[in-house]
């Protein structure tokens, strides 16, 4: 059942094309635009809406820090992104204007459940993001969008993860779409975009076999840290998380522009750092800025292993290792540079001779809170 793979992560690593292709299917229309008639939330409710609330757990909150630029970019919504385990212990303002969207793979997961449940009973209507139909959290909220990644079995969460990111984009623009934005141009390339990303994806996983080595080569390190900004500083947090559970190292992820306000005392000689760059289209002044982070941090020694978009050629002085990613607008950008930091992480757990798919301490899904 495992197709052939040593381990369900490397097939659902595999898998991602598909599953990214399965979320949108059926949910652009040939005009293109998007018919989400899963969600029960009237596109009235929708329009009043004046605050949207994520709540998730691991790699499922990345997914949700990542909806929050796409949301606030294109609805201009405010939009706040909280761990579910937080969420309700802090009193969190809200009301029927407030929309929450709770992310879950599982969809049993205790922690995101009772922050619906909150939720909820502050007069709030709930989506959930969800990959297993029937589940907990989706039969507790107003409306569910599914996830079609299919299952996942590998602890460690991959297909679900860029299937979750497909659909919060999807939430996003069918919120612009809605409401009506002055992106409204933007929204249509976008969808145009997504449509394609599925062969981005594939092409991203053809071009693997150097971060496998470069992944060996640094069984023996303690530490790894992982830098992006804007989208790239949770895939930042998505790879150092893989890192931790899959290889037991530690790594931690930073927005690049804290390092001088401490991060980079943690810089010493040969400490690899994976820096995520933004295209150097677009918003240009990001990516200018996190080439020099990478200069700082070479000049204090680093091994520099850097995720950037093809053409981007301002990184190559600075890169011990390059990996390319194909381009893609800024805000999709995640979809694509995840899946090298999953490949990373599943082959050095293996160096490590660890346990893949059932790492030490961890279960799929978290019922307890
Ligand atoms: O099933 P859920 O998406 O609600 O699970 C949330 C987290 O427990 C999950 O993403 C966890 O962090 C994964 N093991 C990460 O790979």
């Amino acid at each position: 059942e495992k197709g052939g793979y040593d381990y369900f992560m490397l097939k659902e690593i595999a898998e991602q094309p598909k599953a990214v292709a399965d979320t949108l299917l059926g949910r652009i229309d040939p005009s293109g635009s998007l018919t989400l008639d899963e969600v029960r939330i009237s596109p009235s409710e929708l329009r009043e809406v004046d605050k949207v609330v994520i709540v998730a757990c691991g790699t499922a909150f990345h997914a949700g820090l990542i909806a929050k630029y796409a949301i606030e970019h294109w609805t201009r919504i405010p939009c706040e992104v909280e761990l579910a385990s937080e969420f309700r212990y802090r009193d969190p303002i809200l009301d029927g204007r407030s929309l929450v969207i709770a992310i879950s793979q599982s969809g049993e997961t205790m922690d995101t459940l009772m922050a619906l449940r909150h939720a909820r009973e502050q007069g709030s209507k709930v989506l959930a993001i969800c990959n297993t139909n029937g589940s907990t959290i989706p039969r507790e909220s107003d409306a569910v969008l599914y996830t079609h990644a299919g299952p996942e079995v590998a602890v460690a969460s991959t297909k679900a993860f860029l299937t979750q990111l497909v659909a919060c984009y999807l939430v996003a623009l069918y919120l612009g779409q809605v409401r009506g934005t002055k992106w409204g141009d933007e929204i249509q390339a976008v969808i145009k975009d997504l449509s394609r990303i599925s062969e981005e994806v594939e092409r991203v996983l053809e071009t693997m076999e150097p971060v496998r080595a470069l992944a060996r080569t640094l069984a023996s390190k303690n530490t790894v840290l992982f830098l992006g900004r804007h989208v790239g500083y949770p895939v930042a947090l998505e790879g150092a998380l893989k890192l931790k559970e899959l290889a037991y190292m530690h790594a931690e992820g930073f927005a690049a522009g804290e390092l001088k306000h401490g991060p980079i005392a943690l810089i010493e000689e040969d400490l690899p750092v994976v820096v995520v760059v933004p295209s150097p289209r677009g918003r240009s002044v990001l990516h200018d800025k996190i080439v020099s982070n990478i200069q700082e941090i070479r000049a204090r020694g680093a091994r520099t292993i850097v995720i950037a978009e093809e053409g981007d050629e301002a990184v190559v002085p600075y890169a011990d290792h390059l990996i390319r990613i194909p381009v893609t607008p800024t805000l999709l950008q995640p979809l694509v540079a995840t899946v090298p930091l999953q490949v990373f992480a599943c082959e050095l757990a293996t160096a490590r001779g660890n346990e893949v798919d059932q790492p030490r301490n961890l279960a799929k899904s978290v019922t307890v809170e």
